[in-house]
């Protein structure tokens, strides 16, 4: 189906607060076209691109994505230098077309063992766009959900420790209160390119009722329409919580 004819059938009252995405197969879209895994990095911005377009347009509130994992530093040097320049190139390149679409940017992940010339590259974008308040893009950066659950664990055991804090005062709003993403709606639909079925230490403990969306195509091959296509399956899809279908119809 078209693209606009895929938009005109998503209902606008039952969007996606939060979407939360695992930009996958860069490097084999690169591979499939002879070229070097860099290659398709540098191709899946513009799927940033038009993703970030497509909810904003919409009017999806958050928008996640997955650029760079703690275990990514385990790849070749080469490629991680490539990522951390085409990250500090991009966000320098983009903050103005954020700022024309009213776009929030934020980041996630522990982010002061980023490189320094990423990490206030990240730092500007996040200051100069914090007035914006039709969306918020937020970029995990060096980010494991296991990292981020850890280093809660130990904010909370500080807190109880200086006395500031009652252990049984600790429960899920405390503890997501000391997550990364504090503040935040949790994820409502999750999308992960390339045909991996995996979860990949990405936000564990906001994913708890999230609804997962696997999709063949390649990151950089990711457009508005395949957007629209995830949305549309999540509208289709009944969210009981744990609760029956009549109570939810209720
Ligand atoms: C996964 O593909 C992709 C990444 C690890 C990096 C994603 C980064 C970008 C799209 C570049 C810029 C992003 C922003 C937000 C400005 P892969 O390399 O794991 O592919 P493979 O599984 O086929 O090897």
């Amino acid at each position: 189906m078209r693209e606009q004819e895929l938009k005109s059938q998503i209902k606008l009252d039952k969007l996606p607060q939060h979407i939360a995405v695992i930009m996958d197969g860069n490097g084999r879209w690169a591979k499939q076209q002879g070229k070097p895994r860099v290659f398709g990095h540098r191709n899946g911005v513009e799927s940033v691109r038009q993703v970030t377009e497509a909810c904003a347009e919409l009017g999806v509130p958050y928008l996640t994505l997955y650029a760079f994992s703690t275990e990514n530093w385990g790849r070749p040097r080469t490629e991680v230098d490539a990522l951390m320049s085409l990250l500090v190139e991009t966000i320098k390149q983009e903050i103005e077309t954020l700022n024309k679409n009213n776009i929030r940017l934020q980041a996630i992940g522990d982010l002061k063992a980023l490189p320094p010339s990423t990490c206030e590259a990240l730092q500007f974008g996040i200051d100069n766009t914090a007035n914006n308040d039709r969306m918020t893009l937020v970029l995990a950066l060096n980010y494991s959900a296991r990292w981020e659950i850890t280093q809660a664990a130990r904010t909370l055991a500080r807190q109880v420790h200086s006395g500031a804090l009652e252990p049984e005062a600790i429960d899920e709003q405390v503890f997501a209160g000391a997550l990364t993403t504090a503040g935040m709606p949790d994820p409502e639909l999750l999308i992960r390119t390339s045909g991996e079925l995996r979860i990949s230490n990405f936000l564990l403990w906001q994913l708890a009722y999230t609804e997962l969306y696997f999709t063949k195509v390649f990151w950089p091959e990711f457009r508005k329409k395949h957007l629209y296509e995830a949305i549309l399956d999540f509208q289709r899809r009944e969210r009981r919580f744990g609760k029956i279908s009549e109570q939810i119809s209720q």
